[in-house]
């Protein structure tokens, strides 16, 4: 059996005018889909709200939505994400001043609470609230764009995670996310991590189904046998 990382194809790269069509593309091959909702302010990108989210979940009633919010004050708009939806809510630790209270709220909904940091942002600054997160998404681009080129020295953060990880018995999932594509996602997955996330790399590909296979067969033959 080999232990290989789920893949989440991320949507801020699909066609948005044929939303369908591109989930269609994928022809079931990903794992989750990536739902990235900005605010304009916290990043200088605006995207998808609660409505979208909603319309993913009754369109497609057993997809893993694994939403990432990009926005200030994440605190104001669990309820919306969480009441549309949201399987896994991901906020970032320079968002919100009450982490802890929020990935609460997340859980006590049911739903997996995520914590996401910024290439610049230190890996210590999560380590009081591990016990309290599902997923840890660490970002390998400034967050606002997809297509961004992948920011190597973040590996290190993945090595430290899984680390503290198996010292405190966690269970959290690290997932990556920005500026992975064919060329890296073996290294990204021999670093650690449980989930990759693609754009660019998936919808931008003539075939993102194929691309998808690809990736999956490349992950099979770097991860250990365990
Ligand atoms: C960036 C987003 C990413 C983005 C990744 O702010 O959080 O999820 O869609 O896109 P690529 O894979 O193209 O870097
Ligand atoms: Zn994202």
């Amino acid at each position: 059996m080999t232990r290989s990382p789920l893949l989440a194809p991320s949507l801020l790269s699909a066609d948005i005018m044929n939303m369908e069509r591109s989930i269609s593309s994928l022809e079931g091959q990903h794992d989750w889909l990536h739902v990235d909702v900005m605010d304009g302010c916290f990043v200088p990108n605006i995207t998808f709200g609660p409505a979208f989210v909603r319309g993913l979940r009754m369109r497609y009633p057993d997809e893993t939505l694994d939403v990432h919010l990009m926005v200030e004050h994440p605190d104001r708009l669990l309820d919306d994400f969480l009441e549309a939806g949201a399987d896994i809510l991901t906020v970032h630790v320079e968002a919100d001043r009450h982490v802890h209270r929020t990935l609460s709220r997340i859980r006590e909904s049911g739903a997996k609470a995520g914590l996401s940091l910024n290439p610049g942002t230190s890996v210590e600054l999560l380590r009081p609230l591990l016990p309290f997160v599902d997923l840890i998404l660490v970002m390998s681009v400034n967050p606002g764009f997809g297509g961004q080129k992948f920011i190597g020295t973040v590996m290190e953060k993945t090595t430290t995670l899984c680390r503290w990880r198996s010292a405190g018995h966690f269970s959290y999932l690290v997932e990556m996310d920005g500026g992975i594509g064919r060329e890296n996602a073996a290294d990204v997955a021999k670093g650690g991590c449980d989930v990759l996330v693609m754009g660019s790399a998936v919808f931008g590909a003539p075939n993102p189904a194929d691309m998808l296979k690809a990736v999956r067969s490349d992950l099979v033959e770097v991860m250990p046998r365990v």
